[in-house]
């Protein structure tokens, strides 16, 4: 049976101090009303320590949102696998659409990324999506078997159950404007018979696939409902503890 999982991207919200208050909030809320599903929280990096503290035996696991593709050195400013594991966050998102967009991080770099993270004992929340004209012109397919390939494919199948994937159309990012339940299915079918037949059955039938992309409470049990839908990356809705468990609470009968 492959994990259920809803994940929160916080993106660059929220300062410290407000960072722990949700953090403290979701604990409290999930203690009172234990999930059906794994929990995640991935933030900012300066958070990941405090909030590791908070977090620390309950149900709630921690992931960064991006680290290094470098090991270590003279890179100023860069944060890497191994000092995210550090603060004992064990997850990191890589491949965030918007890490793509705005900096430059192409196939090659996050594969660098993959590699480091899983050599430190992260899982690695790898995201994928296509932009609105390679929807409208039918290439979708085409352009996350290509991110798959990209960054992925010279994973081992052990290597793999590290990897949860999370399918971000990025039309649906932050628009309000979520792809409908068959859609997110068609699209996470196709990535599983990708990983199928790459790394076989066993390893797709175990690989986690998200859906992110203007996840509510309101459209979560929907988009949840279909087979190949394994849970969800939210964003906005990651923010607001009531929204989040909301979509949490999706995974409730
Ligand atoms: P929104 O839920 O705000 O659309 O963001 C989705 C996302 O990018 C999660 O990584």
């Amino acid at each position: 049976m492959r994990k259920k999982i809803v994940a929160g991207n916080w993106k660059m919200n929220l300062n410290l101090q407000e960072g722990v208050a949700l953090a403290t909030e979701l604990k409290a809320a999930l203690a009172a009303d234990a999930p059906n599903c794994d929990v995640v929280i991935c933030t900012p990096f300066i958070h990941l320590a405090t909030v590791a503290g908070v977090v620390e035996g309950t149900v709630i696991g921690l992931g960064a949102e991006n680290c290094a593709d470098k090991e270590k050195g003279a890179y100023t400013g860069e944060v890497s696998a191994a000092q995210v594991k550090s603060t004992g966050a064990q997850y990191v998102i890589l491949g965030h659409s918007e890490r793509r967009a705005y900096y430059g991080e192409t196939a090659e770099i996050l594969k660098e990324k993959v590699n480091l993270a899983l050599a430190n004992g992260l899982k690695v929340i790898f995201c994928i999506g296509e932009v609105l004209e390679e929807r409208e012109a039918g290439k979708q397919n085409e352009v996350v078997g290509a991110q798959l390939a990209g960054s992925l494919y010279d994973l081992t199948a052990e290597q793999m159950k590290n990897i949860i994937l999370a399918y971000e159309p990025v039309w649906a990012i932050g628009t309000g404007k979520t792809a409908t339940s068959d859609q997110a299915q068609d699209m996470h079918a196709f990535i599983r018979g990708e990983i199928c037949k790459k790394f076989g059955a066993e390893v797709a039938e175990q690989t986690s696939i998200l859906y992110g992309g203007s996840c509510k409470p309101s459209n979560a049990k929907d988009i949840f409902s279909k087979p190949d839908v394994d849970g969800g990356l939210i964003g906005g809705a990651a923010l607001k503890c009531a929204d989040f468990k909301g979509i949490i609470d999706a995974w409730k009968a």
